[in-house]
């Protein structure tokens, strides 16, 4: 039996961008040059309202530098940056490979991003700084995170390697801390073949990304500070450039994918599709569909959505492990929930007014 492998996903490379690169190679000029300036231009103004855009040779690169470029200081201590536990290795690595410690907050399981509570929980003398993950093209829950980072006099980073054009409320992610990273690695929303954009409102940010990215040079042999090379060539630049014009378009199409998969999926009992917010404006880009089929028989209790304050457990309940004590079967409640209001209302088990806003596992026996 023959098998057939299914990439994860493929990237669309068309004869617009093989056209783009023969013009480069023809042209002689392939290193970092008049592409990568007119892409990092093209990306400001497309994906990050007009933010600085500075172009490197990955996602992994763009964080790195952006890092480095911050100079994280926690007196004698090591600085720590607070990350979250699921993620790709980049995330934690781009942060530990400049001395500084990452340390791993947990997501809330509904959304995959960071959970604000357990961010809070994490924070210790020597941070300095969280690092959000758009995950999926989801935006992280930026109010609270931002609050929390305001709080404790800390940077907000935002890893969008997965989120090119996810917003809240019309703001971009990359535009919300200090710095955001992208990539335009072959799977990702639009890609270079290998590449990565470091995005910033801060000019002096920018120029030491442009440095660290150059040997420590915005003039040629003028070195300013100890770099590396991560350029991006003029070649990917101009495979960017295409990508970039098909970028909208393709991301209606995911969404619009997603959209589909969530309303096949919503009578199969047990799964849990992406959560998309809508109260806050939130736009997801829909770049992975990632679900959740239900826990093992054995790991019953179900998980009940709705966490309510002020109550203490009746003798029916059930205690998740990650919500506060819930009642099995759901009795009508009249208190209002404490989960965030901008959840699209589904499947509410707890029958609460108002509704009860989370998504929860559905077709589980029930104790
Ligand atoms: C969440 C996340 N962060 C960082 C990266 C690193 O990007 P790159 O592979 O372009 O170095 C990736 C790419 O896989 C990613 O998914």
């Amino acid at each position: 039996m023959s098998r057939e492998f299914i990439p994860a996903a493929k990237p669309i490379i068309g004869d617009e961008e093989r056209a783009a690169v023969d013009a480069v190679m023809a042209s002689g000029m392939v290193v970092q040059g008049p592409q990568v300036a007119a892409f990092e231009e093209e990306f400001s103004a497309q994906v990050v309202a007009g933010a600085h855009a500075v172009a490197v040779n990955s996602g992994t690169s763009a964080q790195h530098l952006a890092t480095l470029a911050c100079d994280l200081k926690a007196g004698g201590a090591v600085p720590e940056v607070i990350v979250p536990s699921f993620t790709f290795a980049a995330t934690g690595n781009s942060v530990a490979i400049t001395g500084a410690k990452p340390v791993f907050a947990d997501i809330d399981p509904v959304t995959f991003t960071l959970d604000p509570a357990s961010v809070e929980a994490a924070i210790t003398d020597n941070t300095v700084a969280i690092e959000v993950v758009h995950l999926y093209g989801l935006p992280a829950s930026m109010d609270a995170i931002l609050e929390i980072a305001a709080r404790h006099h800390l940077a907000v980073f935002e890893d969008c390697a997965q989120a090119h054009g996810a917003a809240i409320n019309g703001k971009p992610v990359g535009t919300f801390g200090a710095w955001g990273s992208f990539s335009f690695y072959p799977t990702k929303n639009m890609t270079t073949l290998e590449g990565g954009m470091v995005t910033t409102g801060d000019a002096e940010l920018a120029r030491r990304v442009r440095l660290l990215r150059n040997q420590g040079m915005e003039k040629q042999y003028a070195n300013e500070l100890v770099g590396l090379n991560n350029r991006m060539t003029d070649v990917a630049a101009a495979v960017g450039r295409v990508q970039l014009k098909k970028l909208d378009g393709w991301t209606e199409t995911r969404r619009a994918n997603a959209a589909a998969l969530d309303a096949g999926l919503a009578a199969v009992p047990g799964v849990l599709t992406p959560a998309v917010p809508e109260a806050t404006g939130t736009s997801t880009t829909s770049t992975r569909f990632a679900w959740r089929g239900p826990p093992p028989p054995s790991a019953t209790p179900p998980r009940v959505c709705c966490v309510r304050s002020g109550r203490s457990a009746p003798a029916s309940t059930t205690r998740s492990p990650t919500t506060a004590w819930s009642p099995w079967p759901p009795t009508p409640q009249a208190s209002s929930c404490r989960t965030p209001s901008w959840w699209r209302a589904s499947a509410c088990p707890c029958q609460c007014t108002p509704p009860c806003r989370r998504r929860t596992w559905t077709g589980l026996s029930r104790p």
